[in-house]
């Protein structure tokens, strides 16, 4: 059993989690992500590693389905069944180039490890975090350590740019000297961003969150085609070129368990508050 140290929603629906651990933070590297399990009874879930210690790892989590809603009831001194990790291939590292970063939902957070490595490694990182509304948008501070320009964009306007993150991205790449797109978020951002920089042929770099069981290889439910081939996102990814991705057939099978996973919280929100 894995100790929780905190767990703190930190705006609407997300939700930052720290867990005891001695021993991953030896490995840990941008890009890489951890399998978590709540309970005995749960499933195991992917979350990126957002940051690490001599004593802990830290994850950001979305709210959506029985795991994160299980995760989200935790206090400091809970325990959770199960965390592996670090598990996926880390970011490719590239030094002295001009890297535009995105990052929307807890791809916001999942950002921080990936900016903090770009900028060690003296790139120009511009960083666009997006969010339906200001009151969703997080870790400002955090991001602009690392970040040589932040940009706040808002479906609503209520702070930064008003839109969507395309507009922002082409104004961007046609004013300034891209060499580097990298996103992280809901597969629709990642594929939005894809779609936008390809026909300026920005090479893009997107963090896919195809469903995954075992993390290691061996289940195939992960799978992914990438220019043509199929790959599996735990071992060989999750990070892949975004224009190579077929986004039809992702988006596809990350419904493949929807009539399940409604089940789940129904009958999980039924036993838990009756
Ligand atoms: C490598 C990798 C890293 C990941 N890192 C993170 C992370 O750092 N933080 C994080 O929150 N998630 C992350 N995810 C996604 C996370 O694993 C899933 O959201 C989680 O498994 C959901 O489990 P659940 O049981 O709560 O929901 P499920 O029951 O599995 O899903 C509930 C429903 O929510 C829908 N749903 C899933 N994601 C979204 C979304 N973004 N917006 C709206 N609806 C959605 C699904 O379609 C489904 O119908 C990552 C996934 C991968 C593969
Ligand atoms: S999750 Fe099983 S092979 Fe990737």
């Amino acid at each position: 059993m894995y100790k929780v140290l905190k767990r703190e929603q930190i705006v609407p629906n997300i939700h930052l989690l720290v867990i005891e651990s001695e021993f991953i933070y030896k490995n840990a590297q941008a890009g890489e992500f951890v399998v978590v399990r709540a309970d005995e009874q749960g499933e195991r879930i992917p979350l990126n590693l957002v940051d690490w210690d001599e004593k802990s790892v830290t994850m950001l989590f979305m709210e959506v389905g029985t795991s994160t809603r299980k995760l989200a009831t935790l206090n400091s001194g809970d325990e959770i069944a199960t965390l592996a990790g670090p598990l996926g291939k880390p970011t490719e590292m590239v030094k002295n180039q001009r890297i535009v970063c995105i990052g929307g939902c807890y791809g916001i957070g999942a950002l921080y490890p990936v900016i903090r490595a770009f900028k060690e490694n003296n790139n120009y990182v511009t960083t666009l975090i997006e969010a339906r509304s200001s009151f969703l948008l997080y870790w400002q501070d955090k991001l602009k350590q690392y970040s040589d320009e932040l940009h706040e964009v808002t479906r609503d306007g209520t702070k930064g740019f008003r839109g969507h993150i395309n507009d922002v991205l082409v104004n961007h790449i046609k004013k300034n000297k891209v060499d580097l797109v990298y996103v992280q978020g809901c597969t629709y951002l990642t594929y939005l961003s894809s779609e936008t920089t390809k026909p300026f042929g920005v090479k893009t770099i997107v963090g896919l969150n195809p469903i995954m069981v075992d993390a290691t290889g061996m289940c195939g439910v992960c799978r992914v085609i990438i220019n043509g081939e199929t790959k599996f996102g735990c071992v060989d990814g999750p990070e892949f070129d975004g224009h190579q991705v077929d986004w039809n057939t992702l988006l596809a099978r990350r419904r493949i368990y929807l009539g399940e996973e409604r089940y789940s919280l129904s009958f999980y929100e039924c036993e838990t508050y009756g």
